[in-house]
């Protein structure tokens, strides 16, 4: 079983400044509830139970919302907005929170490996809290995993991209080896269109053998000069050891105000249908 999922939650946030100039931008809310709030969930729906966040300056918001306030449970205790506190309490008490910072800002690739002395030596889920992923029928993680052990290879999330704005996405060719389960033979990070091996892009949610390790070590910069996941994943990729998957549900690309504002009336009108 896949017990740990990684949250790289370094990041700047610039486009959302000035909203995210003090706060994280994994703390801005969908409706309620923070978006890594969202992941957390899914990570924990999935069957894991230990969240390895990474973090950086400027962050310690989201450590102190996955822990205990003692002054607003007394404020709160018995009135009629205790329930609100319900589901973070639940999460709190019965699952695990580890951080690690991130000191310098050097790409996904170098995030994930700063990670690994929380992870150690096991396949591992990664969820990039930005990208909202409601599943259909069960979460988006939760079903990557249920591929993962068929497979055992490294798993990423993929869904079909236009054109015109895949040069926003690490992209995957492949073999389709089952409907919708592709064995990847190569990935390239946000590639031109003209040079896009084909429409499917990877979105924030990955398993990850902990080979992935070793290799990012040994991975020079690329796109953006920052050390990139993609490029480790095509190492995999080329042992035949890396499957894409298209999810299935929905994904909102919260990193953008337009993205940020669909998942939110999304969102919205579910609240509402309670
Ligand atoms: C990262 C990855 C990219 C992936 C994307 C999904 O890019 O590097 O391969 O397609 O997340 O959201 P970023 O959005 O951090 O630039």
């Amino acid at each position: 079983m896949i017990k740990k999922c990684l949250f790289p939650a370094a990041g700047y946030g610039t486009r959302f400044l000035p909203a995210t100039k003090a706060i994280p931008k994994e703390m801005l809310p969908i409706v309620n509830k923070p978006l890594i709030q969202y992941g957390v969930e899914e990570a924990i729906e999935a069957g894991m139970d230990t969240m390895a966040i990474i973090t950086g300056r400027g962050k310690r918001a989201i450590e102190d919302h996955f822990d205990i306030s003692y002054e607003l449970e007394h404020q709160i205790k018995g009135t009629s907005k205790e329930h609100l506190l319900h589901d973070i309490r639940n999460l709190v008490e019965n699952y695990t929170f580890t951080y690690t910072r991130q000191k310098q800002m050097k790409g996904l690739g170098h995030a994930v490996l700063v990670g690994e002395t929380l992870i150690g030596s096991e396949p591992f889920g990664v969820v990039l809290a930005d990208d909202l992923c409601e599943g259909e029928g069960k979460g988006v993680l939760a079903q990557m995993v249920e591929l993962f052990m068929k497979y055992r290879t490294s798993i990423v999330a993929v869904m079909e991209v236009e054109k015109s704005k895949i040069s926003k996405y690490g992209v995957i060719s492949g073999k389709e080896i089952e409907d919708g389960v592709f064995m990847v033979q190569d990935m390239i990070e946000k590639p031109k269109p003209e040079e896009a091996p084909s429409n499917l892009a990877v979105i924030g949610r990955y398993i990850l053998t902990p080979d992935i390790f070793d290799i990012l070590r040994e991975t020079k910069p690329g796109t953006g000069g920052e050390i990139q996941l993609t490029d480790a994943l095509k190492v995999q990729a080329q042992k035949g050891m890396v499957i894409a998957y298209k999810f299935k549900g929905k994904r909102f690309d919260c990193g953008s105000v337009e993205g940020f504002v669909e998942a939110t009336n999304y969102f919205y009108q579910k609240f509402t249908q309670k």
